[in-house]
């Protein structure tokens, strides 16, 4: 219940009034939809340019609202960061001259904290807030903390805002209590440019860590092990420049996908890596889905869908961030199907909105909710809690009868580039007004 309440509490104070989603269930969507750079690889190569002397050019990156205030972060630490098309940026990070984030920028991005490990190695300080983001959980930054000390960095409480110092990393053994993805990646950007070796155990194991992995040791680093549990860094004095090319994000392909079997539709989701995506197809094949999958691609065909129980997992299990939008897939599955959120302990609360559209799910507890399908959805105005949940209303929406208001769309434009219009080349009667 107390979370509960500080859920809300926070989702009152994030709510932007001024933007909504009009959008009309009930069309039969059909065509191509092209997959973004994936959100959270782009958010930890940016910060990881700050390791190496020169310029970088990085291509396919979202034109994400998360992106554009890590870009505002990072501009005001003196780096220099320029579009040069559409999804293409050359960053130089060479003039750094400030070692504080600043506090309003840190508390909108959770991701914020990427540019912890980079600034602590390359510059030696680095003063933050406690990062922001979206409000699925307490979400605390211990491990962080733990890690870069146990690198040797000094850590001081300034009440508001942390400071972390170190002359020089070292390197260390690190065994992770909790398998955490932003630790993982922060730690192997701190421990490139310490002295010596740093071992990190029980590592997150995501395909955006082995990309971090590779970025970094094209440009002279020496990460061995990414993509297990297990990652050794032999740390360098130095790094060079590099260009790199963001790959494609799991989490829109999955999206998608569950889009054009909710809309019971012929899509073709193109610009994608399935093999990044095994966990959500074996699901979606368990729940009698027809798809076909090549090698970057999936097309998804009308589907009879039975219910399917899921239980998120670090991966490469089941993905927290499409638990969501599969839930409003089971809402039109025959039976029953448990979902078992097991990463973020108010990542459930969106399931009371799909309810007041019509769905019928009984939350067991703040962690398990169970789905009851088939239901018709019906239109409302909703408000959309965060990025997934926000983006599973669209999904819902898109289904239901009659017409959705979707407020607070800043919580979906954070992690989801142009939406509107892409959804709108395959047929969705979606818009966006501003009041
Ligand atoms: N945790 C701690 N202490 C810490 C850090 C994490 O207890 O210092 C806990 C968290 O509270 C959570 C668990 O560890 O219970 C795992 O969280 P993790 O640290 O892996 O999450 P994250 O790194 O903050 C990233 C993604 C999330 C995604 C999760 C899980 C980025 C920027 N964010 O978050 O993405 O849900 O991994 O896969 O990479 C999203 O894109 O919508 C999103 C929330």
């Amino acid at each position: 219940m107390i979370i509960l309440l500080k859920y809300i509490k926070i989702k009152t104070v994030c709510i932007k009034t001024m933007e909504k989603y009009i959008i009309n269930g009930g069309k039969a969507l059909q065509g191509e939809i092209n997959v973004a750079g994936a959100k959270n690889l782009a958010l930890k190569i940016f910060p990881a340019t700050i390791l190496c002397a020169g310029s970088c050019l990085i291509d396919n990156v979202p034109e994400i609202e998360d992106m554009q205030r890590l870009i505002e972060l990072m501009q005001d630490l003196g780096a220099e960061i320029n579009k040069e098309k559409h999804g293409q940026y050359t960053i130089n990070t060479q003039n750094i001259n400030k070692t504080e984030l600043r506090p309003d920028l840190v508390k909108q991005l959770r991701a914020s904290i990427m540019l912890a490990g980079p600034m602590l190695a390359k510059f030696g300080q680095i003063t933050l807030a406690h990062p922001g983001g979206c409000v699925i959980g307490q979400r605390p930054i211990d491990l962080f903390l733990e890690g870069f000390q146990k690198l040797g960095a000094q850590m001081i409480d300034n009440g508001s805002s942390y400071t972390l110092k170190a002359e020089k990393l070292k390197g260390a053994k690190i065994v992770l209590p909790k398998i955490s993805v932003t630790v993982t990646e922060n730690l192997i950007m701190a421990a490139s440019l310490a002295t010596g070796t740093t071992e990190i155990k029980n590592a997150a194991m995501e395909p955006e860590i082995i990309a971090l992995a590779e970025f970094l040791n094209t440009q002279g680093a020496k990460i061995k092990g990414a993509g297990t549990p297990n990652i050794t860094i032999e740390g360098v004095a130095s790094l060079k420049e590099c260009d790199f090319t963001i790959i494609p994000d799991r989490i829109e392909t999955g999206t998608f996908t569950l889009l054009g079997l909710i809309t019971n539709s012929q899509i073709h989701v193109n610009n994608c890596n399935p093999s990044h995506n095994e966990n959500l197809l074996y699901s979606l094949k368990k729940a009698g889905a027809k798809l076909e999958i090549g090698k970057d691609y999936i097309k998804t065909q009308p589907s009879q869908l039975k219910a399917t129980n899921i239980i998120t997992h670090e991966y490469p299990g089941f993905p927290t961030d499409l638990q969501a939008p599969f839930t409003v897939l089971m809402t039109q599955a025959q039976g029953l199907s448990l979902i078992h959120e097991t990463i973020f302990e108010a990542r459930l609360f969106y399931t009371d909105i799909l309810n007041q559209m019509g769905a019928n799910i009984i939350m067991c507890d703040p962690h398990r909710v169970v789905v009851n399908g088939p239901t018709q959805l019906h239109g409302r105005k909703v408000v959309s809690p965060d990025l997934r949940a926000g983006m599973a209303l669209v999904l819902a929406a898109l289904i239901a009868k009659g017409t959705t208001n979707i407020e607070n769309i800043y919580q979906i434009n954070r992690g989801y580039e142009d939406i509107v219009s892409r959804l709108q080349t395959i047929n969705a009667d979606i818009k966006q007004i501003n009041e």
